[in-house]
């Protein structure tokens, strides 16, 4: 595995304020491996409410808390999904609202089948820095299998667009271990998608979600999973493809060209504070956890009645803080750093966790490193089984 590094954008000073994610729940269609919390076929005026919604709960949230922020992500869903008009002046309010001195950096997630120009002159004139394109794949057949929207010229095209407007950081994203996907056809969508020189690329291995039309197939025997040797493979030739184009692994899906990591994923990947804005959307800050209701139409509802749109929320215990380090850190090259982790939730995690350690150590699957906790190739694709393991050292009383 590529050796933990620190660049300006995965520096620490990158994330020292909250990350603001903002989230979209409209598709134009729903694709059919998807279980994002998103819908197709929603109206315009719905659409409308939504973003007003969304623009009082940012003002509250930024009020009660601060205008400073690292990062901001309005993902999704679709974003581009909105028309224009809405799709402006959701990006205009937003903006507004945020203190720009300590951002470091504005993404918007799009689809190569909605972006228009005049998304493209919305995100520009309101100093969005960085978009994340799905494409899934760069084939006409497996993007019709996916159930996309769009083709292949048309992320040819988005790309070409967002270049000529100026916009410097593009994610590509793009989904391996498809059942009719061969090792060739991976490297094929990697070599076409890298002729397009996007500064950074997530490469997610698919997974069968339940309550999708995928899952159900495969519960009905019309569709098989892709077997787990390919699919690590196809994940080694990513990154081996990948490397020589310049490009890092630096989360176990995320690859990035030196300088472009994504400064909002990492804010997650460190466990540090970000509000959820949205339906559906998980905050947190402090100690407190919170989820926004799921459903558009009961988040627009309580929003206007000015009451608080949260389902879910908790407040993390050490233990459980200790176990969400865990889980997000581990899956990053630069790991989970041994004396930040202790500090912060009163554990002594070497030496509590040492017979593991050494274990792991010893079967390559974490580096050698008396500072932070980072897992190897090997070991990230074992990221659930080492985690219980290290879990069995905290148990809960
Ligand atoms: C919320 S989507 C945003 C992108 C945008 N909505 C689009 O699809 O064009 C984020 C990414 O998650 C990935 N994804 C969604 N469902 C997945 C699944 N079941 N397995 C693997 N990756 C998935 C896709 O690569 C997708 O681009
Ligand atoms: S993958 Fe993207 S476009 Fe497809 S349904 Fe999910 S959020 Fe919507």
């Amino acid at each position: 595995m590529t050796s933990a590094r620190t660049t300006p954008s995965a520096s620490r000073e990158a994330t020292l304020f909250p990350a603001l994610y903002v989230h979209v729940p409209y598709c134009v269609r729903k694709c059919e491996y998807c279980a994002f919390n998103s819908a197709a076929g929603r109206s315009r005026a719905e659409q409308e409410r939504y973003v007003s919604a969304l623009l009082r709960e940012t003002n509250t949230m930024l009020t009660q808390h601060g205008h400073t922020v690292s990062s901001i992500y309005i993902g999704g869903g679709t974003p581009t999904e909105l028309e224009p008009a809405e799709f402006r002046r959701l990006l205009q309010g937003i903006g507004s609202m945020v203190e720009r001195g300590h951002l470091r950096e504005w993404t918007v997630e799009a689809n190569p089948g909605t972006l228009t120009g005049d998304h493209v002159e919305a995100l520009c004139s309101a100093g969005v820095d960085r978009v994340s394109m799905g494409v899934q794949s760069m084939d006409p057949e497996r993007l019709s299998k996916l159930g996309r929207v769009h083709s292949v010229e048309d992320v040819r095209e988005s790309v070409a667009v967002l270049r000529k407007a100026g916009i410097q950081r593009i994610n590509l994203d793009l989904i391996y271990g498809q059942p009719w996907q061969s090792k060739e056809d991976w490297l094929q969508d990697l070599e076409r998608l890298l002729e397009l020189e996007p500064e950074h690329l997530s490469a997610y291995a698919l997974q069968f979600e339940e309550g999708t039309p995928f899952f159900e197939a495969l519960r009905q025997g019309r569709m098989s999973v892709c077997p787990e040797e390919t699919v690590r493979r196809m994940f080694a030739l990513a990154c081996e493809r990948l490397n020589k184009a310049g490009f890092h692994l630096y989360e176990i899906s995320n690859f990035s060209r030196e300088g472009q990591e994504s400064v909002h994923n990492l804010n997650y990947w460190r466990n540090l504070e970000y509000y959820g804005l949205g339906a559906g959307a998980w905050g947190r800050i402090g100690k407190r956890r919170t989820r926004n209701v799921n459903s558009p139409t009961r988040y627009i509802e309580a929003i206007e009645a000015g009451t608080r749109p949260v389902e879910e929320e908790d407040i993390l215990g050490p233990r459980e803080d200790w176990m969400e380090c865990l889980t997000s850190g581990l899956r990053t090259a630069e790991g989970v750093s041994l004396q930040e982790l202790d500090q912060r939730t009163g554990f002594n995690t070497a030496g509590r966790c040492k017979e593991i350690l050494t274990d792991l150590t010893r079967a390559r699957l974490l580096h050698e490193d008396s500072e932070n906790l980072r897992l190897t190739h090997d070991g990230l694709w074992l990221l659930d089984s080492i985690l219980l393991k290290l879990f069995e050292a905290w148990p809960k009383v």
